[in-house]
């Protein structure tokens, strides 16, 4: 991919001028909304669904690009689309039937996204290169906005990247969790096209620019 997909979280979000946050990351050039769904089981924490989904959907033309850290994610997929869902990424750890979850939400007319953890190898999900719109790399261990890149990510992203060229797979590899300017870079370079940033966008004074500047470190370093 020439240029770097930028998708801002929701999570780190004012919510109390959630227009105004969202107008920001739409003048800044990003290309979805990253939709942080937990639901205390999966991960130890709680955020939104469909009614907060629906209602982000009506105030914003960016994608939205639901990424559900929840077990029984099949439970939500017919609310999530008919909320206004552009995409729907499942984790692995947490979907044992991952062709028959990703079959449906592909069905609903959304792309179909999986997910794994910093400790899950990316075997889990070699089975399913062809199901799949999105490869989720995360970062981090799930749960809360703000939190440290993990290093050896970098080197997993390569290994995907390699996985999914492999596999002729047109999938985007999505990285997720730490995202800044001091680390989009180097995953960048090994191969992800598609970053997420809640903390990095929604701290500084200017998100707009953040988000431009986060798209200019991967321009660069190309
Ligand atoms: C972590 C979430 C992330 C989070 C990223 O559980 O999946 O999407 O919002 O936030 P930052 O960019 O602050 O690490
Ligand atoms: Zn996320």
């Amino acid at each position: 991919m020439s240029q770097a997909r930028l998708a801002p979280s929701l999570l780190s979000a004012d919510f109390a001028q959630l227009t105004t946050d969202l107008r920001r990351c739409e003048d800044g050039g990003a290309d979805w909304l990253h939709v942080d769904v937990m639901d205390g089981c999966f991960v130890p924490n709680l955020t939104f669904g469909a009614k907060v989904i629906e209602t982000v959907h009506r105030v914003t033309k960016l994608p939205l690009d639901v990424h559900m850290m929840v077990v029984e994610p099949e439970k939500y997929f017919d609310d999530f689309a008919a909320a206004g869902a552009a995409t729907m990424t499942i984790h692995a750890e947490a979907a044992p039937h991952l062709q028959r979850q990703l079959a449906r939400i592909r069905e609903l007319g959304c792309s179909a996204g999986v997910a794994i953890n910093p400790s899950t190898s990316l075997s889990a999900v070699e089975e399913v290169l062809r199901d799949i719109d999105l490869l989720l790399v995360m970062s981090v261990n799930p749960g809360f906005g703000g939190q440290a890149f993990i290093e050896g990510s970098v080197e997993k992203v390569a290994r995907a990247r390699n996985m999914l060229d492999a596999a002729r797979s047109g999938a985007a590899l999505q990285v997720d969790g730490g995202i800044n300017r001091e680390t989009i870079g180097a995953v960048w370079r090994a191969g992800a096209d598609t970053f997420v940033a809640g903390h990095a966008v929604f701290s500084a004074g200017d998100p707009s620019a953040e988000i431009a500047a986060l798209r200019a470190r991967c321009a660069h370093e190309a």
